[in-house]
């Protein structure tokens, strides 16, 4: 443990690290540094084996979940955890899936070091959604289809699906839900009855990024059909609106 002139344990700094969709590549180059550098390492179980092989082996690795509706470890707990380790003088990197601050709750974790008055940085990832569309040929925003793009969460704390549905009917828009695939039969059919045309294209896309990943295009109408039929594995993205059709074209070959 170092210490200060003072004697007191120099404090050690937490890095909030996004760790992209899976694909280790796309990982940045600030990521891959840090992580090299990394004493303590908590986890989640969204970053990718491959993602964890590049850290040193003297780096203690936390696995802290989560699955859904499984949270391992309490979020409170991880912060503390942070906490704890930071107050030992250890360099601490927090490892999280896609990008820290898009439905990471990336911003909890800092409120806890923050109050505690520890030293943090946050290193941004690739998140899903950038991922999976540059996978899958589907760009989120298009001159011919589509004006804007909005990220939204499928899964709401007490399960219930409470969306702003009213804004969600604009035809010029693309649609990406995280966290949907429990939800997209009423997704999709809400959408239909709030006036959304039901050959709306829209694409699941499953370990995006990953060398299983796997794309399913269907229509709000055909949802049902694509889930009785198909046997779809997490973690998936889903991308709705025009945009979709771009895929035939400009999926990699
Ligand atoms: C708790 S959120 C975390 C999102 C993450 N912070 C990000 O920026 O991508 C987890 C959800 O992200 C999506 N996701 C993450 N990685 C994915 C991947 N490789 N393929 C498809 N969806 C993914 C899924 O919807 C999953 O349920």
């Amino acid at each position: 443990m170092t210490t200060d002139a003072s004697n007191r344990p120099k404090l050690g700094k937490v890095f909030l690290v996004g760790a992209g969709p899976g694909d280790p590549e796309l990982l940045t180059l600030k990521a891959y540094r840090v992580l090299q550098a990394a004493e303590v390492v908590l986890y989640d179980r969204l970053v990718s084996p491959e993602i964890m092989t590049l850290l040193p082996e003297s780096a203690t690795q936390v696995y802290v979940g989560k699955r859904r509706a499984d949270h391992s470890v309490p979020q409170t707990d991880i912060g503390q955890l942070l906490v704890d380790y930071a107050l030992k003088g250890k360099f601490t990197v927090r490892l999280k899936g896609g990008d820290p601050f898009i439905f990471g709750r990336g911003g909890e974790e800092l409120e806890q070091l923050a109050a505690a008055e520890i030293p943090f940085e946050v290193i941004p990832g690739i998140t899903a959604a950038s991922g999976c569309a540059a996978s899958a040929g589907i760009p989120l925003t298009h001159r011919d289809y589509s004006q804007s793009v909005r990220f939204i969460t499928g899964h709401l704390q007490d399960g219930s699906i409470n969306l702003d549905w009213e804004a969600l009917r604009s035809p010029n828009q693309t649609l990406v839900f995280y966290m949907g695939l429990v939800g997209l039969t009423t997704i999709a059919a809400t959408m239909i009855s709030m006036g959304r045309s039901p050959d709306t294209p829209l694409a699941v896309i499953e370990k995006g990024t990953t060398p299983q990943e796997k794309i399913h295009i269907s229509s709000l109408a055909n949802v049902e059909d694509l889930l009785a039929t198909t046997v779809i594995s997490a973690p998936t993205l889903i991308i709705i609106g025009d945009v979709v059709k771009l895929h035939a074209l400009l999926a990699k070959s």
